[in-house]
């Protein structure tokens, strides 16, 4: 027996404080700007009261019909050679994915179903084996030259600040290691790399910048770390940051500021984001839009609200049960971990569909096609859950 991946809502509202302040540094602390507030989410999710859903009153920026994405990934396919060494790995299995300019979608999904290979692949860090990534509306070129242009616009930024950063070396040589890799150019309307690296820095909430520029890693705070790999990726004026669980490895104190620091650069620079994670309660949180995978596929999406309190799927159900304050029964997925080396055939969740266990797929009439149909990869845009029984 299987649960799904561990699934968390803030118990608390973070605090507002950002943590700015060096251990062995000058404080340093910057004023909330606005943007959704971070609040407790708890009842929110599942509730069926639209108009009570705990988020803050600012509207989601939904994508804008007609407006072309920054990002887009069409009919994706990334294999691997499988680690078990048998077959090949489909870890990204057919996705269509559509990030529209200052948009924040999540990428949500349990551990293994190809959050960090569909990361990777729209940072130019993976090459598909199929199907394209697209930058505004252009695809992407994998020619050296082409490439080395197209990751200064979209920047990864990881999990683990402390793996990122380089022990031996200061906050400013971390922040303008990526400047020099890319030339004078990217120094834009700057003067000198000081001032562009020292605006990067501001950016991401390490004001004053001078206090921290000769610090290094160890004498800051974790949160402090993840702003500095954060500057990195804004010193080069990216059109979109991937953050690939960006506060998963920070204390629940601080993971609040860093999800408010990437609310606010969307507010102040329309910085549009795909943020990968397996906790729910950070995608109600932050994102517009959410992409629920389920090995290898987008299995369901739509806004945030929709998918989250009236989720269509049997799987994001499950997911979604599992979230300790979510006040229903958690659903525990029955059948093998799947591995994305042999994925089953027909629906590719229904060795451990709830809906088949319990017979309602029968009384459905849809358990042959469950079995044997393979619902159709979802369109990147709109609402939508890839399962027979959805409406
Ligand atoms: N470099 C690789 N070589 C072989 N298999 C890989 C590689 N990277 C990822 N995979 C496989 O692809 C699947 C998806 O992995 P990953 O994208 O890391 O998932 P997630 O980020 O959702 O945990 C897993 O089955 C993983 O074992
Ligand atoms: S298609 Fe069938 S097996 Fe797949 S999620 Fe829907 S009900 Fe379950
Ligand atoms: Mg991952």
């Amino acid at each position: 027996m299987t649960t799904p991946g561990q699934h968390t809502v803030p118990d608390r509202t973070p605090d507002n404080t950002p943590d700015t302040t060096p251990e062995k540094a000058p404080d340093s602390t910057p004023e909330p700007k606005t943007g959704r507030i971070l609040e407790p989410q708890v009842r929110a999710v599942g509730s069926a009261d639209e108009t009570d859903t705990g988020r803050s009153p600012e509207p989601p920026r939904e994508a804008t019909p007609g407006r072309t994405p920054v990002l887009s990934v069409r009919d994706l396919h990334v294999s691997f050679r499988s680690r078990h060494g048998r077959g090949l790995a489909l870890a990204v299995d057919g996705v269509d994915l559509d990030i529209a300019p200052g948009e924040i979608v999540a990428l949500v999904g349990e551990s293994g179903c190809g959050k960090s290979t569909l990361a990777r692949a729209l940072t130019g860090l993976v090459k598909p084996t199929s199907g394209q990534v697209l930058q505004n509306g252009k695809p992407v070129s994998y020619k050296a030259r082409a490439l080395k242009a197209y990751r200064r616009g979209v920047q990864l930024v990881l999990q683990d600040p402390t793996g990122a950063l380089n022990p031996r070396r200061t906050v400013y040589e971390a922040v303008a290691e990526g400047l020099r890799i890319h030339g004078k150019a990217a120094l834009g309307a700057f003067a000198d790399e000081k001032s562009k690296v020292a605006d990067a820095l501001s950016r991401a909430g390490l004001r004053p910048p001078e206090r921290f520029v000769k610090l290094h890693p160890h004498l800051l705070s974790g949160g402090q770390r993840q702003r500095v790999v954060i500057a990195g990726a804004l010193v080069l004026d990216p059109q979109v940051l991937v953050a690939d669980e960006p506060v998963a490895s920070l204390d629940a104190s601080v993971r609040g500021e860093i999800l408010r620091l990437l609310l606010d650069l969307r507010a102040d620079a329309g910085l549009s984001a795909l943020v990968v994670t397996h906790d729910l309660g950070l995608a109600w949180n932050i994102a517009d839009r959410v992409a629920v995978m389920y090995l290898g596929r987008v299995v369901e999406t739509g806004t945030v609200e929709e998918v989250l309190t009236d989720p269509q799927h049997p799987y994001t159900k499950a997911l979604l049960s599992v979230v300790a304050e979510s006040g229903t029964e958690p659903v525990i997925l029955s059948g093998e971990t799947p591995d994305s080396a042999a994925i089953p055939a027909g629906c590719r969740f229904h060795p451990r569909c709830p809906l088949v266990a319990s017979g309602e797929a029968e009384r459905l009439g849809i358990l042959d096609r469950c079995r044997t149909v393979d619902p159709a990869p979802l369109p990147a845009e709109g609402r939508h859950a890839a399962c027979h029984a959805a409406g």
